[in-house]
């Protein structure tokens, strides 16, 4: 599977909900998250992210990023098309500690 991470955090571009065929994507207040038994693997997602968000969890390190992906896609509402992003998106872009300083 396809996990989303912290560079996801306050930029929301939702480039990836757009291009991905099984709709897997789940929208929280700040980022976004794929459900890993409905991600197909793909792949067609991770370089459409202008944030570099998206990663193949078989990359090292990503154990956290798993688990968060599957708890938070269970309760968050679906999102199946692309919106506008955050206003500021771009300053948050590449910042650093976003999980530590905005997660909620
Ligand atoms: Fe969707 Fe493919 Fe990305 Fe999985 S890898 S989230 S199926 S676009
Ligand atoms: Fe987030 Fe990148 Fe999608 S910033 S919403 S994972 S395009």
């Amino acid at each position: 599977t396809y996990v989303v991470t912290d560079d996801c955090i306050k930029c929301k571009y939702t480039d990836c909900v757009e291009v991905c065929p099984v709709d897997c994507f789940y929208e929280g207040e700040n980022m976004l998250v794929i459900n890993p038994s409905e991600c197909i693997d793909c792949g067609v997602c991770e370089p459409e992210c202008p944030a570099e968000a998206i990663l193949p969890d078989t990359e090292d390190g990503l154990e956290k990023w798993l688990e968060l992906n599957t708890k938070f896609s269970a309760e968050w509402p679906n999102i199946t098309s692309q919106k506008e992003p955050p206003a500021d998106a771009d300053e948050h872009k590449g910042e650093e500690g976003k999980f530590e300083k905005y997660f909620s």
